[in-house]
């Protein structure tokens, strides 16, 4: 049998104090059988819950709460945690820890070992529904996903209040997974350069004014921050959304219109390994932009002559050299499989990522994502995901290609 992807890994398991404390023990056990090597991080709230002396036991280490040991005064350098770590999780996650994560409230050891940590860090929170649904809770979830941490959504289901919703702690084997998966990933496209397009272009019509669409750039930065932690060089043509990435090995590089969308695509695709045509691109442009504010006060309506926008991936397509790989998108409304392999072909692009305006929960400006992968040997379609593991199932195809 293969050894997991978590043998010999270094792992801070932080556990804050909520009921669910006690599915850490068995998440605990499941790495350190996966061969991890495993420190416990728990908060002061967390030992009204499970106890260290069950933790040290199952990890053969002492479990770190405070900032010393009170009797010798030894310290306890979450500096050094955070250096040794090749990942934390901290599960459970509870709605407080979450919030001094998301504003580094450093006052006990788990956060400052956060504040601290050089790797990536996976969050699985657990609370009642109500907390978990409460704006504030939204919010902080939020803001650590903008630092680049992982969320392990908790599952619907029966809660310690007795009440049913949103807040179940995703089960440790299914943490284990995550990891799994995260470290099974880790540096396979190393040396790899990857190019990706995000987000809309705006088309000006008068300096105030422009056409666009709704794309946020979620799907587009997703996919380019899936490539830069599997150790490829990423340039992120983006057009302009709100979303940003914290992750350093991402070069972004943001435009407006398609035509400098373009001009800085064909600078990076010539050395590109891998281009993942992910915006979405104008198809049409006014003719002319008006250099004043166009005023309501005239007597008639304006109308606004369009041009064609040049195609960009079409453009890279007629480019592409042998072992380079081109991926497009496409997003439809109507009879999605035909056009999907419509443009795959047109487009000469190596596999093109369908998604439909139809299925709830994909496409534009949502976090999750329902899609088919199509290319010239068939389809495959995937369940709704959030758009973090749609950029792995993306990454994954396009990598049994390489
Ligand atoms: O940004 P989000 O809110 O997360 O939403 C993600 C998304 C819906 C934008 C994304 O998943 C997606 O579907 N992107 C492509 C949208 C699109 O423009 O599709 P299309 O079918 O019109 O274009 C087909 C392909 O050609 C795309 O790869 C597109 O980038 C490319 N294209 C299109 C027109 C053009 N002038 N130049 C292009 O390169």
């Amino acid at each position: 049998m293969n050894p997991s992807p978590l043998a010999g890994k270094h792992i801070v398991l932080g556990i804050c104090g909520g009921i669910a404390a006690y599915k850490s023990v068995s998440l605990l056990r499941l790495l350190i059988k996966a061969g991890a090597e495993v420190q416990v991080v728990i908060t002061p709230a967390g030992k009204q819950f499970i106890t260290p002396v069950t933790l040290s036991s199952l990890s053969q280490k002492p479990v770190v709460s405070e900032f010393f040991t009170a009797n010798t005064g030894e310290w306890h350098s979450h500096v050094d945690l955070g250096l040794w770590a090749d990942c934390m999780v901290i599960a459970p996650a509870t709605a407080s820890t979450i919030g001094k994560m998301a504003h580094g409230v450093a006052d006990n050891m788990l956060v400052t070992t956060y504040l601290s940590a050089k790797s990536h860090v996976f969050v699985a929170p657990a609370m009642d529904l109500d907390m978990m649904a409460h704006p504030s809770t939204t919010a902080n979830i939020e803001l650590l996903r903008s630092y680049g941490n992982t969320i392990i959504e908790p599952e619907t289901g029966y809660l310690a209040s007795g009440l049913t919703g949103k807040g179940r702690m995703e089960e440790p084997e299914n943490i284990v997974k995550v990891l799994e998966g995260y470290f099974a990933r880790s540096l396979t496209l190393a040396g790899k350069r990857v190019l990706v397009t995000a987000g809309p272009t705006y088309e000006k019509i008068d300096p105030v004014r422009f056409i666009g669409n709704y794309s946020s750039g979620k799907m587009g930065y997703a996919l380019a921050e899936e490539c830069a932690a599997r150790g490829a060089e990423v340039t992120l043509v983006s057009g302009p959304v709100s979303v940003t990435t914290k992750d350093p090995r991402v070069k972004v590089v943001k435009v407006e219109s398609a035509r400098e969308m373009l001009a800085e695509c064909e600078k990076a695709f010539p050395a590109s390994d891998i281009s993942i045509m992910c915006a979405a691109v104008a198809d049409y442009a006014p003719a002319a932009v008006a250099d004043r504010k166009i005023k309501r006060e005239h007597s008639e309506v304006p109308v606004i002559e369009l041009v064609k926008n040049p195609d960009i991936a079409a453009t890279l397509g007629a480019r592409k050299k042998p072992g380079q790989i081109l991926a497009g998108f496409a997003l439809e409304t109507d009879n999605e499989a035909s056009n999907a392999v419509e443009k795959l072909e047109r487009k000469n692009l190596d596999l093109i990522v369908l998604n439909s305006m139809r299925d709830k929960g994909a496409g534009f400006g949502t976090d999750t994502n329902k899609i088919t992968i199509i290319d010239r040997e068939g389809s495959h379609p995937y369940p709704l995901k959030s758009k973090t593991e749609v950029a792995a199932d993306i990454v994954d195809s396009i990598q049994s290609r390489l």
